[in-house]
């Protein structure tokens, strides 16, 4: 057991990451029956649609799972903080604008709060405000993404150094060697989001899976820097047009309803990849195939144990021979 473990009741410190508006129960059920804490992202969903998804998800599990809000990408901020506070969920994730203002009342109701944070000085804003946990999410994540652009592999011991708070690592993380490097850099969990797309639980369109199946490390872009709004996705034919209309000085009108959520879905789960697009992190370039979530966080506890301890035997033998 760890902070993380303790104070999420779960038994390993894996998340899975908010993917608002194609965030579905199967996933989240799946990832919290395994062990982890799955996340429903909420997104742009009106308070009944994400009021089915929490019923569902209470169908298929009785163990604790979160709720993801995006403070900047919901219009129904305080309606989703109610449905949390009256579906008892023990955990909400609040990314994507300040969380201070809604810190104090979901501690009134025993929630855990988890802030994603993309750099140190947000990182102690929110350790200050209350956050019980901060996700330190480096640019090489899926989705949205600070304008800042710090990687994981930096941002995290960073964080780690300045906040007494357990700090949670996201963007990059794919297995269990990521995990054990999560670890060593100081944080007490991991967030993950492309590698559990391409599990056999996550609802999504075959060709989502497939599509990261096929990418390599190279293949995601990053779109939006015209705005200061980054988003790492899954390069393809509609993101290469996106990218041409930012080049010859797209609105941010035109450039919002190109990357809307309706664009999101057609991708991601209607699979029509000429007119949506597909969240994908840089880490896509470790996925080989489509495992239950259970056999992938159990490898992923496996090797990380056994990494560290090819780590620990490594620094043993050079210190004998030094
Ligand atoms: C399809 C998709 C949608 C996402 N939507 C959200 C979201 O609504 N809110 C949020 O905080 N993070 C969102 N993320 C980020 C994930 O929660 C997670 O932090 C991130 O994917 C971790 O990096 P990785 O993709 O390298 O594993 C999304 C990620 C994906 C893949």
């Amino acid at each position: 057991m760890n902070r993380v473990t303790r104070l999420l009741s779960i038994q390993y410190p894996i998340i899975q990451g908010g993917m608002g508006n194609i965030s579905n129960a199967k996933l989240a059920a799946a990832v919290s029956e395994a062990g982890g804490l799955g996340t429903i992202g909420c997104g742009t969903m009106s308070g009944e649609q994400v009021e089915e998804i929490i019923l569902q998800t209470k169908e298929l599990t009785d163990k604790p799972f979160a709720l993801n809000i995006a403070i900047n990408v919901s219009p129904n901020v305080d309606k989703l903080i109610e449905l949390a506070i009256k579906h008892d969920i023990p955990v909400i994730s609040l990314s994507a604008g300040n969380p201070t203002p809604f810190i104090s009342k979901l501690h009134e109701h025993e929630k855990v709060v988890l802030a994603i944070v993309a750099t140190v000085k947000h990182a102690i804003k929110a350790e200050k405000a209350g956050a019980d946990m901060l996700v330190t999410e480096g640019y090489e994540a899926a989705g949205i993404n600070s304008p800042y652009e710090l990687t994981t592999f930096t941002l995290v011991p960073q964080v780690a150094q300045k906040v007494n708070v357990p700090v949670i690592a996201a963007g990059g993380i794919g297995d269990g060697k990521g995990l054990a490097a999560a670890l060593m850099l100081g944080a007490e969990g991991v967030q993950i989001g492309t590698r559990f797309i391409a599990t056999k639980e996550a609802p999504f369109h075959e060709n989502y899976k497939e599509q990261l199946i096929r990418a390599s490390g190279t293949d995601t872009v990053i779109i939006g820097r015209s705005f200061g709004r980054i988003r790492r996705v899954l390069n393809s034919s509609y993101i290469q047009e996106l990218i041409e209309q930012e080049k010859i000085g797209v609105s941010l009108q035109d450039y919002g309803k190109f990357t809307s959520e309706k664009h999101h879905v057609l991708g991601a789960i209607k699979g029509d990849l000429s007119s949506g697009f597909l969240n994908s992190g840089q880490v896509v370039g470790l996925i080989n195939d489509i495992p239950s979530v259970k056999d992938l966080i159990e490898d992923m506890i496996k090797t990380a144990n056994n990494r560290m301890q090819v780590g620990a035997t490594l620094l043993e033998s050079i210190a004998q021979t030094n």
